[in-house]
């Protein structure tokens, strides 16, 4: 054999050693911070954050000033996801989100972090961030999950102030829904919906966060994927992480991103796992492309990938070699 050749075929399956070494060993990832994508190309992308949707690359931005000192996955994705949640322009998650078809705006978002610790909370009202409300009942409660009034209670005891969350936007566009009162899946609502956010942070470690207000115009008291552990988002420290977007009941039905994580623990790459997901609900569903579902992973290593039954579904990413928008692989 050529000297080349063989110079190359060891180089590759040292590399290929090394890289997956990283998904086993913690030291690896911290101290060379070696990662691979899915092309096999070599990349030093740790610490690295994935967003669901446009509105992901603001929500980076607030990620990467925690992830670039160095700090917690856990506290980059809270601090990401506060950023659509506050915004009125989106209208898919917190503060201008549109409301139920009472013209109540409720939220929900969950949190998980790299030791299997989380928290959640559901149909909360008149709170304008869920995700720090979901922190709190993860850092501060022996429980997992508080809904309604019993976590608008928690949160005001947790110094949060109740604001009025329907923005005019969002009640003009309600009172528009009234006049026919339709209610059909919505795929795409403004090109975007929930915030679900992934970070693997400088030592290592992988947290998520998502949060949403939901469907909109849905029926009073419904609650989707959002806040399921293991349905719109799930971390395995060991393996990956997954979030989700789009009709939250078929994630429900399916434990979505559980699903994602224990795909690529069998050896997926983030994209086939994602798309593994999206084919087990279309399986399931005569009429799939009715709907619209969005799965967005991340392994240990720092590589990501996406897939989604419709087109229209994109992904932010920020690391220290990328800050981008990529539109994800689809069914249809
Ligand atoms: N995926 C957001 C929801 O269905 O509520």
């Amino acid at each position: 054999m050529n000297t080349k050749r063989t110079f190359l075929k060891q180089s590759i399956t040292t590399l290929l050693a090394l890289g997956a070494s990283t998904l086993t060993s913690k030291s690896m990832a911290e101290s060379a911070l070696l990662s691979f994508n899915s092309d096999r190309t070599i990349i030093r992308d740790i610490p690295i954050v994935v967003s669901t949707w446009e509105h992901g690359l603001a929500a980076n931005n607030a990620a990467w000033k925690v992830l670039a000192e160095q700090g917690k996955a856990i506290d980059a994705v809270e601090a990401g996801v506060r950023i659509p949640e506050a915004d009125p322009d989106v209208m898919t998650v917190g503060y201008g989100g549109y409301p139920d078809r009472e013209g109540n705006v409720t939220l929900d978002a969950c949190i998980m972090d790299e030791n299997q610790n989380c928290g959640s909370v559901a149909y909360l009202q008149n709170i304008k961030h869920p995700i720090s409300v979901a922190r709190l009942v993860m850092d501060k409660t022996p429980h997992v999950m508080l809904v309604g009034e019993g976590a608008l209670q928690f949160a005001k005891t947790q110094g949060f102030l109740e604001e009025n969350l329907l923005t005019a936007n969002a009640k003009k566009a309600w009172q528009d829904w009234r006049v026919e009162s339709k209610y059909a899946p919505v795929i795409n609502i403004e090109n975007h919906d929930t915030i679900g956010m992934l970070a693997l942070d400088s030592h290592g470690d992988l947290s998520g966060a998502c949060t949403t207000s939901g469907a909109a115009f849905k029926m009073a008291g419904r609650v989707g994927d959002s806040p399921i552990i293991g349905a719109g988002l799930y971390v395995d420290n060991d393996i990956g992480a997954a979030t989700a977007t789009g009709m939250g009941e078929l994630m429900m039905k399916t434990v979505g991103c559980h699903l994602v994580v224990e795909m690529m623990r069998q050896g997926m790459s983030p994209t086939d796992a994602c798309k593994a997901a999206v084919e087990r609900i279309a399986s399931k569903l005569g009429d799939y492309k009715r709907f619209q579902v969005g799965f967005l992973a991340l392994n240990k290593t720092g590589d990501y990938g996406s897939y989604c039954i419709q087109p229209g579904f994109n992904y932010a990413v920020k690391s220290k070699h990328e800050n981008k928008l990529i539109d994800a692989n689809s069914l249809v």
